[in-house]
This record gives structure tokens, C-alpha cells and sequence, in this order.
């Protein structure tokens, strides 16, 4: 596929986590794109279930760091630098996000990140139990409305299905500015049986999640950020 030929949305299903939104790409987002998706870049399968087999995405065996919704790729390509032993799959749905993170891997000679197109859920869906050794979900729209509270990524059978994903003792971390999104995460992490909380409540703010642009206007605009990590029983 080119970059010419991304679709501007996903095709059409019943309830999904992300806005539909098209994006103009900078010239040097273009090029990214049309050079290294080839190498980097993974469709998710437009059918859920379909196997995915991370081993085929990376020249080596590593443990393997699954990012959900990478926006513009900026956590991605930082977290990736400072943990050259770790391998870091990012998925994502916007392409000019997808095209900025290929232009990242490139400038920072990145070999341990590779990038998905398409919707998270179905490529999770895809990989087989205890393949990952950690989901980041980072900022997850916060769908503030209850009558859009279904479109959370963060809700008990998406969790129940990311969990399953995970290796024992595998971490999942989320992150969000949105202070109701964060107690109703807790709930959520908490009530799942298979997780435990790593910390005593949320989690203090870890060093090694770089502050974006994004986390940067949240603190600004006076919303702070709250971290959750748990780990597979
Ligand atoms: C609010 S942004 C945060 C981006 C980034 N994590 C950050 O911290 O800057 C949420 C991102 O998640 C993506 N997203 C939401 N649901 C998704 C899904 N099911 N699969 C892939 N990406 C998704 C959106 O396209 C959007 O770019």
C-alpha cells in the first residue's frame, strides 16, 4: 500500500473508539510514508481475529511493547530510544500520526519500532494470548458524554481482551488528563480478575513516559494527569 492509498477513515462498524478525521500531511510526512511503510508499516487485517504474528514484523525475539494510538508517534519513538532490548509496536488510525512516527524511526535510526494502521481492537484481537509484554494506552480519547462512554477503549471486555494479550506479570498502563475518565478506568482496572494494581491507587508518574506536546496543553489548560498501571496475575 502507498500513501496515496490510505483510506481518510476506517471502514464503517458499529461502535468505535476514535473520531473519523482526516489530516493534512506535511510534505516530509508524505515522503515517510511512501518510504517506509514498505518496511515499517503493518495493516491491521479488515477482518478481527485474523492471526498477526508479531515475530514476522521484527528481525529479532524481544519482548514486545504494544502502543495504542500512538498519535503522532513523539511517546513511541522516545520510549523506543531508551529501551533498545524491548521491541515497540504502535498502532493507530490517523495517518499523518503513522506518517510522523515513520519519520521519527527514520531520523533516530529506530530498529525496534513498527507501525500499524488500522483499529487496535482488531489487530489485539489478532495476536495470540501472552504474546505482549506490555500495553501503553496513552491519552485515549476521553469520550466525555455517557451516551459515548460505549466508544472508551478503556471498558471491561476491551480490557479483558488486552489482558489476555499480556505475558504474566505483563503491565498495562494507561494514561489520561481527563479526571472522570481516570476513576472510571480505576473501576474498571480494578474489577477485572485477572489484573492486579502495581501501586497502591493511581500510580505516581513514571519517569520513563516522556511528556508530550499533548500531556503539555492538558497541564496548562489545569487538568493533571493521572497515571494507572496494573499487571497480568
Ligand atoms: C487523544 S489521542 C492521544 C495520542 C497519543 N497517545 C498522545 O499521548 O499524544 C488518541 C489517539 O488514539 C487513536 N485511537 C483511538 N482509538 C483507536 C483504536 N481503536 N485504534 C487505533 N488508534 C486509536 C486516535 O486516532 C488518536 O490519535
Amino acid at each position: 500500500m502507498t500513501a496515496t492509498d490510505f483510506p481518510a477513515t476506517a471502514p464503517a462498524r458499529s461502535v468505535r473508539t476514535f473520531h473519523p478525521r482526516r489530516g493534512r500531511m506535511t510534505a516530509r510526512q508524505t515522503a515517510a510514508l511512501e518510504r517506509l511503510w514498505p518496511v515499517h508499516g503493518l495493516d491491521v487485517p479488515d477482518v478481527p481475529g485474523t492471526p498477526v504474528d508479531p515475530a514476522r514484523l521484527f528481525p529479532r525475539r524481544a519482548p514486545l511493547v504494544l502502543e495504542i494510538g500512538s498519535g503522532m508517534g513523539d511517546t513511541t519513538a522516545a520510549m523506543a530510544a531508551a529501551d533498545p532490548d524491548r521491541d515497540y509496536l504502535a498502532v493507530e488510525v490517523h495517518t499523518p500520526g503513522i506518517a510522523n512516527l515513520l519519520d521519527l524511526v527514520e531520523r533516530h535510526g529506530l530498529g525496534n519500532v513498527r507501525v500499524a494502521r488500522g483499529d487496535a481492537l482488531d489487530l489485539v484481537s489478532g495476536l495470540a494470548e501472552a504474546s505482549l509484554d506490555a500495553v501503553h494506552v496513552f491519552f485515549p480519547d476521553p469520550w466525555p458524554k455517557s451516551r459515548h462512554h460505549k466508544r472508551r477503549i478503556i471498558q471491561p471486555a476491551h480490557v479483558a481482551l488486552l489482558r489476555s494479550r499480556l505475558v504474566p506479570g505483563g503491565t498495562l498502563h494507561c494514561a489520561t488528563d481527563w479526571a472522570e475518565y481516570a476513576d472510571a478506568m480505576r473501576e474498571t482496572l480494578d474489577a477485572d480478575p485477572g489484573l492486579v494494581n502495581a501501586h497502591d491507587g493511581f500510580a505516581p508518574r513514571p519517569a520513563h513516559r516522556p511528556v508530550t506536546k499533548f500531556e503539555r496543553r492538558a497541564l496548562t489548560a489545569g487538568r493533571p494527569v493521572t497515571d494507572l498501571i496494573y499487571r497480568r496475575r
